[in-house]
């Protein structure tokens, strides 16, 4: 619901199954994964093999292994940090997983960058500065594109609308420039190089 803060426990699952996995994809893992493990003490006190066998499919199996360590080390602490910086020293929560969890589920003013979001950025700055080595620039743009207001009102549905526009209508390819809400204020739209960007180093 706009406006309304999420379970942190149900954001961090959410977040960490959705690295380099799709939403229609995730669905069904999430779904079954908070059947099977309705709280943060169920995931904890669970074999890991059970854990495991629940994102058999997903992938990226170190991914499931630190998910049981953190939740241990949640039980152990009582619970999440409500800020980015504690997030950040959970076992498997990195920079955007601690933004995204703080936006989403505590209404911290920040926003999560991922590859999405990074894209929506590029375009609307025409930061022409290719990937990965705009990494950093990004991230201090993204946190402008509020009208170059750092703090927002609603982070959480801030930070999730970006994520929708870029899996939608800011398409890597072919985006849909006419249906976007910041078409006017695109310089890359502008420029004409949306498509172009972001650029990405050689490999
Ligand atoms: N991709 C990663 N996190 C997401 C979220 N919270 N909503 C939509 N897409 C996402």
């Amino acid at each position: 619901m706009p406006g309304e803060l999420a379970d942190p426990y149900h954001v961090w699952i959410s977040e960490i199954m959705l690295q380099q996995t799709t939403v229609r994809a995730v669905i069904p893992y999430y779904q079954r994964f908070l059947e099977r493990f309705p709280t943060i003490a169920s995931l904890a006190n669970a074999a890991v093999d059970d854990v495991l066998v629940l994102w058999a499919g997903l992938g990226y199996y170190s991914r499931a292994r630190n998910l049981h360590r953190c939740a241990q080390a949640l039980v152990a602490r009582g619970g999440f940090p409500r800020d980015v910086e504690g997030l950040k020293t959970l076992p498997g929560i990195g920079a955007y997983t601690a933004s995204a969890i703080a936006a989403i589920a505590f209404g911290v003013p920040v926003v999560p960058v991922d590859g999405n979001v990074e894209r929506v950025t590029a375009r609307v700055f025409a930061i022409e500065t290719p990937l990965p080595g705009a990494r950093k620039v990004l991230a201090e743009r993204a946190v402008t594109l509020n009208h170059g207001r750092p703090a927002q009102t609603r982070p959480s549905d801030f930070a999730q609308a970006l994520f929708d526009l870029g899996a939608s209508i800011c398409a890597p390819r072919n985006p849909a420039c006419v249906l976007c809400p910041w078409q006017e204020g695109c310089a890359a739209r502008k420029a004409g190089i949306q498509a172009l960007l972001p650029r990405r180093t050689p490999k």
